[in-house]
């Protein structure tokens, strides 16, 4: 069968680790495909820059819009960031185009995933983003396709993976915040930004695309409650450690009689309960409703577990597997109310 030719636009931490992968596991790829995955194309800012993969051959774009219209190619990964400027009008373009778009962009998601996925449902094209959310863990793929016969009540869990490491970091090896911090960007798993992570936005953002599955509500990442884990002193963490529980950052979604309430905040979590368990860049999702009580723990951030969740969407494309990006025509979800009741 033809190639699915690859456009990737980002070559970072995850955009270069999925043209590592994507070499490594060729045969594999192409055996579960049915098909060669090919990159053709790649973006990003800096041409000379070493990022410890092979381009030679493949087409350089300075402009990821150049790459997103590119002919010879038939799928964009975007892997840039951010919520506005080149990542979205990127997705934007090569969804105008007809070309299907694999993203990881939480932050684009949570602002404007429900318009984007009408576009990639006006064009029957997919838009796939299974490494936007809790990293390796197949979150996406669980709560769009896995549940249908249970009326979910709550979705909640450790989201975050710099977070998480941070806390675990200061609490195991002593570091300060800060030390700790340099260590979670020094090994790619925090944000450009990394207040993003610290403030507890990115645990917001992921936690509005889970409600927002879970519940086939709106995406509404205003509505949640966000405090971070900038405040917490070495000096918290040992009095919770004496008290019995450990300090984690929590994203919680329920079901309420007004409404969904969606709130991020640094959570006392008894020392014996699975949550507690999770330590360093791991993350973990809990899901509970009518017919499911289940928990999801793995990777939740870094390069190669991220680029794992790309390539997975890529696969899914190359299969032909066209599915709604949120499981339900985005007409559907729109046409409920702001589902999400504000907690602050
Ligand atoms: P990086 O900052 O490591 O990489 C971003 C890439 O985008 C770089 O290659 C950069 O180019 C390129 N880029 C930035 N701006 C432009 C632009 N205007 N035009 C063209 N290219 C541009 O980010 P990550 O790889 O860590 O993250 C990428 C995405 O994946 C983000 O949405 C992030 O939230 C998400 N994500 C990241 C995870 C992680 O563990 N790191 C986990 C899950 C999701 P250059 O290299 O030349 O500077
Ligand atoms: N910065 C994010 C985190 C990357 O630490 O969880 C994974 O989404």
């Amino acid at each position: 069968a033809a190639a699915l030719k690859v456009g990737v636009a980002g070559l970072g931490t995850v955009g270069a680790s999925v043209i590592k992968i994507l070499d490594e596991r060729r045969d594999a790829l192409t055996a579960s495909s049915g098909r060669p995955i090919q990159v053709t194309a790649v973006s990003a800012r800096e041409r000379g820059k070493d990022r410890g993969v092979d381009l030679n051959n493949i087409k350089w774009h300075d402009d990821p819009l150049t790459l997103a219209a590119d002919a010879n190619v038939d799928l964009v990964v975007e892997l840039i960031g951010g919520a506005e400027g080149k990542a979205r009008a990127t997705v934007e373009t090569a969804l105008k185009n007809g070309k299907p778009v694999v993203t990881a962009n939480k932050a684009l998601l949570a602002a404007h995933g429900l318009a984007l996925a009408a576009l990639a449902e006006e064009k029957n094209v997919s838009l796939a983003f299974e490494a936007a959310v809790a990293g390796g863990i197949p979150i996406i793929k669980t709560l769009r396709e896995a549940l249908p016969g249970s009326r979910l009540d709550r979705v909640s869990g450790i989201l975050n993976g710099t977070c998480n490491f941070i806390l675990t970091r200061m609490e195991e090896d002593g570091l300060s915040f800060g030390e700790a911090l340099a260590l979670a960007q020094k090994l790619g798993y925090a944000e450009a930004d990394p207040t993003f992570d610290i403030g507890g936005f990115d645990a917001a953002h992921k936690l509005a695309i889970l409600t927002s599955l879970a519940f086939g509500t709106q995406i509404d990442a205003d509505a949640i409650y966000v405090e971070g884990i900038q405040s917490i002193s070495p000096l918290d963490l040992a009095t919770a450690e004496e008290l019995g529980y450990r300090i984690k950052l929590l994203g919680v979604a329920t079901r309420t009689e007004a409404g969904i309430e969606q709130r991020v905040h640094p959570t006392m979590v008894p020392k014996s309960a699975p949550l507690a368990q999770v330590m360093g860049v791991t993350n973990a999702v809990q899901i509970s409703g009518s017919a499911s009580d289940i928990t999801l723990v793995g990777p939740g951030a870094g390069g190669a577990a991220t680029a794992s969740a790309v390539i997975a969407d890529i696969v899914d494309v190359a299969r032909g597997a066209s599915r709604l990006p949120f499981g339900v025509p985005v007409k559907e979800l729109q046409k409920l109310e702001r589902a999400a009741i504000q907690t602050h």
